[in-house]
């Protein structure tokens, strides 16, 4: 063999555990996750979720228990989604003052005072027909649904939330969510925005879990095509202009083009919604023997967080302190 002087060698970093994980670009924090809760009005303290294994509707005291897990799992931060009772054509029982969320954040702020609550400020559990806005003639309309959108984040301000995370993709949401925040003294109740949210067919688990499944049509008038990268960036910018204090992107794995993009591109930190169905699709590989659950979930979270995440929100979350301490 001839003799090849090869200098520059990046295996030289690879080679032991040691200085691979000194050289690591990218770790996972528990402190950067959010976790998702779906709390329902009934009593019975879980109900499955077919398409999630693993996940459940809450009863209110049941999700009490919940958060406890979650936090012994250094989980802080937590996301509400309601299941109310009973619905209607003006998302009533989304604003309602004793509406499922707002009952469970009064309840969750007596207990933990220290949780960072998250609302996702969203019409589509409320409405009758499924949509995120006010229906006529199966047209969602834009301006009347802000109106909503303003009562729903106030009784969500007034009840606990920290942060408003308006997910509709309702134009002008952010600044009416700011607005009467500002109005009523909540000056400093952050706003997460779903900036850029697509169309996607990975929500649709969540669909069963939170029965938000639109009864005609579907959401393309209002959320974005997934063929699209300027229109995320116009969206982010936007969302920026009108007081969003974070961006969020969703879903997260067929986007992490758009996460990059968006990050380099905005001010703000970003967060990145890892949905259902990602979540699902991990789940049901792993039952079926086909893949390592725990590696593959600690790389896709990885794969998400370097293409620019500062926060993710996954069903996962409860599991990142276990998988961190087993692998890091
Ligand atoms: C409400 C909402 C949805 C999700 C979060 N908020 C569903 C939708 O837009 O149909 C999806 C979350 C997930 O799939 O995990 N608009």
């Amino acid at each position: 063999m001839t003799k090849i002087n090869l200098k520059i060698r990046p295996r030289r970093l690879r080679k032991n555990e040691l200085i691979r994980s000194m050289f690591q670009e990218t770790y996972l924090s528990p402190a950067q996750f959010i976790s998702p809760i779906f709390i329902h009005d009934g009593s019975s303290p879980e109900v499955k979720i077919n398409s999630m294994p693993g996940i459940f509707q809450f009863s209110l005291d049941r999700a009490l228990k919940y958060i406890e897990e979650l936090k012994e799992n250094k989980i802080n931060s937590v996301i509400l989604f309601g299941i109310p009772d009973s619905k209607d054509n003006t998302a009533t029982s989304g604003w309602e003052n004793d509406g499922i969320i707002q009952k469970a954040n009064r309840k969750i702020k007596e207990h933990f005072p220290d949780i960072l609550l998250i609302n996702d400020t969203c019409l589509c559990e409320y409405m009758d027909h499924g949509h995120c806005g006010i229906v006529m003639e199966k047209e969602i309309l834009n301006d009347p649904t802000l109106e909503i959108i303003q009562k729903t984040a106030l009784s969500q301000a007034e009840s606990g939330a920290d942060i408003i995370a308006p997910s509709g993709m309702i134009d002008g949401m952010v600044s009416a969510i700011r607005s009467v925040l500002d109005d009523n003294g909540f000056q400093d109740k952050a706003i997460m925005s779903y900036a850029v949210k697509y169309a996607s067919s990975f929500y649709g688990p969540f669909r069963e879990a939170a029965q938000s499944t639109p009864q005609f049509g579907d959401r393309r008038s209002y959320q974005m095509n997934p063929a699209n990268k300027r229109e995320a960036i116009r969206e982010a910018l936007l969302d920026e202009k009108e007081g969003a204090d974070i961006i969020m992107i969703k879903p997260a794995l067929p986007y992490l083009d758009i996460i990059s993009e968006v990050k380099s591109k905005v001010n703000l930190p970003i967060a990145a919604y890892n949905v259902s169905g990602e979540y699902s699709m991990v789940k049901a590989a792993s039952e079926k023997g086909w893949i390592d659950e725990d590696k593959v979930v600690l790389e896709m979270l990885t794969g998400i967080k370097r293409a620019g995440a500062d926060v993710i929100i996954s069903y996962f979350a409860k599991d990142i302190l276990k998988l961190l301490k087993k692998f890091y």
